[in-house]
């Protein structure tokens, strides 16, 4: 398990997929559980599977394709990760954010991260979407943040600020987007775990009294090594299952549900980041 790369390593990765999509992009697009479908909508010029990049970590489970589409989605060159790999995977935070650090190295300025989430806020229901205004990084405030170790400053600064880790004017764009397409779209707090299981009741209480308004497995540690790059960050999430607070009741959460709802969240989703595309570089 690689813990640390270097700068060499990011320019290689870079340099395999400036050979096959030589166009500049300046906007990033993952896509989390149960929407990576939404790759079909660009028109693309190259489609590089993950094991033909180096050092590219290969996502194992169920809804995470593993391939970078490259092309256009509203006449904007993008860059999409069609799937994602997370830290319960068995990587390190290094290996979860590579990609990040190639998109980069690429010249992307624009992240636009999705996933699949569990709903805290008891307005929320299944297939909702929420722009995240802020997170609470459960991951990063334990130790586990992808930016422990030697700082390369050709990357980014050593301390970097979170204050504005999502982007006012995008979060802005995606809501009048929204707005445009009928889509309801919440505002709210991501709160980032390392999973892979699910939180107990009492947890899932604790982290709606601290302000969480969707909990889910995997972002945070993406969208602070872009903020460390320097890039704009647009996050939505898809709710894909509503939090038991209640021990006594009889249902559980599921992968299965997670991804079921995708067929739910992926239309409303698509319209969402089309619209944000088409304020974005109005052509
Ligand atoms: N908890 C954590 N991660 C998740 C959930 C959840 O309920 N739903 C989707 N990802």
């Amino acid at each position: 398990m690689t813990e640390h790369f270097t700068y060499e390593d990011y320019q290689r990765a870079a340099g395999v997929i400036r050979e096959r999509f030589p166009l500049p992009a300046r906007v990033g697009l993952i896509l989390g559980s149960g929407v990576n479908p939404l790759a079909d909508d660009i028109a693309a010029q190259a489609v590089i599977p993950y094991a033909e990049i180096p050092y590219f970590p290969r996502p194992s489970i169920e809804g995470h394709v593993g391939r970078l589409v490259c092309g256009t989605l509203e006449n904007v060159p993008i860059l999409c990760l069609q799937g994602r790999a997370h830290y319960y995977e068995g990587v390190s935070m290094a290996q979860v954010t590579f990609p990040v650090r190639v998109l980069q190295l690429l010249g992307v300025d624009t992240l636009i991260v999705t996933n699949a989430a569990g709903g805290l806020n008891p307005d929320f229901k299944v297939g909702d979407l929420m722009v995240i205004t802020d997170h609470i990084g459960f991951t990063n405030l334990t130790g586990l943040n992808p930016l422990r170790g030697p700082n390369d400053e050709r990357l980014g600064p050593r301390f970097p600020d979170m204050t504005h880790a999502y982007d006012r004017e995008l979060i802005r764009l995606a809501m009048e987007a929204a707005r445009e397409a009928g889509v309801p779209l919440h505002k709210g707090i991501y709160v980032g775990l390392s999973g892979p299981s699910f939180e107990t009741p009492a947890e899932l209480r604790f982290l709606r009294a601290i302000g969480g308004d969707a909990v889910g497995m995997s972002t945070v540690p993406e969208v602070t090594v872009a903020r460390h790059a320097g890039m704009r960050v647009l996050g939505i999430s898809g709710i894909s299952n509503i939090a038991i607070f209640d021990p006594d009741e009889r249902r559980e959460a599921s992968h299965e549900e997670v991804l079921e709802a995708g067929g739910q969240i992926a239309p409303r989703l698509r319209a969402v980041i089309r619209g944000v595309l088409r304020r974005l570089y109005p052509s």
